[in-house]
């Protein structure tokens, strides 16, 4: 690999099993086969993965400057030289809206700036021009430097092959005799031509994730971000941009985007005076300041963007394969074997139990757990320390020794006796000011000398920057993986930061926790996983706080929110696919009425909507009567036969729960396209109405498929066996009794 691409460290490793050589810079003129092509004599630097082409160029005043994203051109089509735009009006050329791909801010610009700094003597002007680049098989690594000032910039570019999804990053290295503070950082800035757009978002709050916002895009700046030390409920750093004025599931050009880096972030979609879009990603600079020392460098987080001219449904697609091909954990053994596999059924005590944890009342859940068909066996909060209710205990990660008094053995072995493998929850980064931790250690926690330390769900933030904390967290959790057999972790971090000082620093120095703590998350995460290579992990922060592509390189899985109502679940679960894959999704069954709404649904209701995603089950399933034992039973064996299709096919939101209708309904098919699985959905039916005639997609036309009830049955006469033709153009009839208030139904298809 280039030398400098190796440096982009968390850059390459996700791009993993992509074939690598050297190209010296300018000797693969022509060869746009290749995914990366230079054309010299034009300064074009041209990627080519999937169905998409990136091209930028180094224009005449020495800025690079991006010419092309969209739909793949031929490779005899050439790229024209990059030409500066000139601001509108304005006769003085210095002043610019030329779409820079990683623009300084300096000189005349006033668009958003990817890099802002202020040098040691005052200077803020910097202005970035092309210096060199090295060029690999898959991407490039281009080179920027100041005008003037010995600081560089390094733009990391890789292309994915299959879908066109192009990662960036860049390396801002100070050469400098004296310190620069870094003050904005992004990892990358992607431009859309001027245009009529829709952008959607993602929004929320707790147990109320996954809301898809979407609106017109106007002039001026839409800024999505997270300033809480975290990913956050809020907002969700992906966004996708629709060329016309309303958003199509199906059709039209669509942009997107996902900022891998689980720290405060900001995402930032600027439409300027000429109409033209420009997305710019990175650290959120709001409180941020990074001193770059001489010699020292700053690597930004990586930003994925990703182009599709099939709707929204095809860019979710695309992302959601990328993200199993290439961003979640691969397990040992290499190609298929090491890929995702589909996450194992869970028990989690949570809901049950709460902090109420002990030897008995566990192993009596499991035993009834392992009856059921579940996989996973996964104890939750409350299993260590003084840990009564949620004040006390947290940082005191020893097993209680009145709820355990042999320890987690006998537990542990009486789910393995059982079938099933162990989990547990941990919550590493935070500590209740009541635990023997904080007595010891109160300068442990992020906090400002003299200031209150404001708690959340009564617990402060442990500060993971201090090597000693980072130090003291791996230790436990080494520990605790060494000591017991445990294949599962659920990783929970259930507040945002308040008072974020860390005082062992000098003052100037101080705002580097943005990055330290972050980094030496994901620096425990990696060295876990290397020393415990079995160990799956979740990634929970109070529901779905903490979910994106930096924390997905170590998480196996996520848990969406802490809603587990099954009808809000289903909106909740459309949102979500917009950005990830439904592999890591997971959902778990719980009691009915539910304790948020109040709402009471069936258990076959409340199975079929968990087994849109990774199913779980949350109940208190010791007082479940044997027809509801039963009811799941079937259902966890049925899901078990088509999970893969579920969890990593082809994804196609048929009808969304979110437009407010009577109905909703999801299909997937596998990538073969031998199986399919369709859910339906009644929310409540009005004036008679019956569900629509179903449309099904992705489907061999040519193929025979065999339909078959997973729960609920079709219209009376309807085929079982017919082609993909017919299921697509046709449409499946739902049965006459599909009418009624939260109503489920699932279908099989099996090509014959
Ligand atoms: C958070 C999680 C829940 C549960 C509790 C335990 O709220 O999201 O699933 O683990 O913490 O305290």
């Amino acid at each position: 690999m280039v030398a400098l691409l190796s440096k982009a460290g968390k850059t390459m490793r996700n791009l993993k099993g992509i074939s690598v050589g050297i190209v010296l810079a300018g000797s693969v003129i022509g060869m746009a086969q290749s995914p990366a092509s230079y054309d010299e004599t034009a300064k074009v630097f041209r990627l080519d993965g999937g169905d998409v082409t990136y091209a930028f160029g180094v224009n005449a005043r020495g800025e690079l400057q991006q010419l092309y994203w969209g739909g793949r051109l031929a490779s005899t089509d050439r790229v024209g030289p990059a030409v500066p735009a000139r601001e509108w009006a304005s006769f003085d050329s210095s002043y610019t809206t030329t779409p820079q791909e990683y623009a300084a801010w300096g000189a005349g610009l006033f668009v958003e700036p990817a890099l802002k700094v202020t040098f040691a003597d005052g200077n803020r002007d910097l202005v970035l021009h092309y210096d060199h680049h090295e060029t690999a098989s898959d991407g490039f690594d281009i080179v920027l430097k100041d005008i003037k000032r010995q600081v560089f910039v390094t733009l990391h570019y890789i292309i994915d092959p299959v879908s066109g999804i192009l990662a960036r990053s860049a390396t801002i290295e100070n050469r400098e005799a004296q310190p620069v503070t870094i003050e904005q950082a992004a990892a990358a800035a992607l431009e859309l031509p001027a245009g009529q757009y829709t952008l959607d978002y993602l929004t929320g709050r707790w147990a109320g994730e996954w809301t898809l916002t979407q609106e017109e895009l106007h002039p001026g700046e839409r800024v999505i971000e997270s300033r809480r030390g975290s990913t956050g409920h809020q907002a969700n750093p992906w966004f996708a941009i629709q060329a016309g004025d309303r958003p199509d599931e199906d059709a039209g050009e669509v942009w997107f985007g996902a900022l891998a880096w689980s720290g405060s972030w900001r995402i930032t979609v600027e439409k300027d005076q000429l109409d033209a879009v420009r997305v710019t990603a990175g650290f959120n600079p709001f409180d941020f300041g990074y001193v770059l020392h001489p010699g020292e460098s700053l690597e930004t987080p990586v930003f994925y963007g990703g182009y599709s001219a099939h709707g929204l449904g095809g860019a979710s697609r695309l992302l959601q394969h990328y993200e199993v091909a290439h961003i979640l954990p691969h397990r040992v053994g290499s190609g298929e074997d090491a890929a995702p596999k589909a996450r194992p059924v869970i028990y989690n005590s949570w809901e049950a139990t709460e902090f109420n944890v002990n030897e008995q009342g566990q192993i009596a859940l499991a035993e009834k757990a392992a009856a059921l068909g579940v996989d996973r066996f996964v104890m939750d909060d409350g299993w260590f320390g003084q840990r009564k209710n949620d004040h006390a205990g947290l940082g005191d990660w020893y097993v209680n020794p009145q709820k355990f008094p042999h320890g987690l053995k006998p537990l542990i072995d009486k789910v393995h006796a059982l079938g099933m493998d162990f989990g547990l929850w941990v919550e590493p980064e935070m500590v209740n000011p009541d635990s023997d931790l904080y007595r010891q250690h109160p300068d442990w926690v992020l906090n400002f000398p003299g200031r209150p330390r404001s708690e959340q769900r009564n617990q402060l933030v442990l500060n993971l920057a201090r090597q000693d904390v980072r130090d003291y967290v791996f230790g436990f959790l080494d520990k605790l993986l060494t000591e017991n057999d445990i294949a599962f972790l659920k990783w929970d971090y259930n507040r945002n930061w308040s008072e974020p000082g860390w005082d062992q620093l000098p003052p100037a120095e101080q705002k580097k926790v943005y990055v330290a703590f972050t980094r030496n998350l994901y620096s425990i995460l990696d060295e876990l996983k290397k020393k415990h290579p079995k160990v799956e992990i979740e990634s929970c922060s109070g529901g779905g706080g903490r979910v994106d592509l930096g924390i997905l390189r170590y998480a196996d899985e996520v848990w969406p929110s802490d809603n587990t109502d099954p009808f809000d679940r289903l909106t909740q679960q459309d949102g979500f696919t917009y950005a990830y894959t439904p592999q890591i999704m997971m959902a778990w069954v719980t009691d009915s009425p539910h304790w948020l709404n109040k709402r009471s649904t069936s258990l076959t209701y409340r199975m079929l909507s968990s087994m849109q995603g990774s199913l779980g089950i949350g109940a208190n399933i010791t007082k479940w009567s044997d027809e509801e034992t039963a009811t799941a039973k079937r259902l966890i064996a049925a899901y078990h036969q088509v999970q893969k299709t579920i969890v990593q096919g082809d994804l196609y939101r048929l009808i969304s729960p979110r437009d407010g209708s009577e109905f909703s309904a999801t299909q997937t098919v596998n990538r073969d396209k031998s199986q399919s699985v369709v859910f339906a959905f009644i929310h409540s039916t009005q004036e008679g109405r019956g569900f629509p005639l179903l449309k099904l997609k992705g489907l061999d036309p040519t193929s025979d498929y065999v339909l078959t009830p997973i729960e609920g049955a079709l219209k009376t006469g309807s085929p079982t066996t017919a082609s993909g033709a017919y299921w697509m153009n046709h449409g499946m009839e739902m049965g006459e009794n599909f009418h009624g208030d939260f109503q489920a139904a699932a279908f099989r298809l099996d090509r014959k």
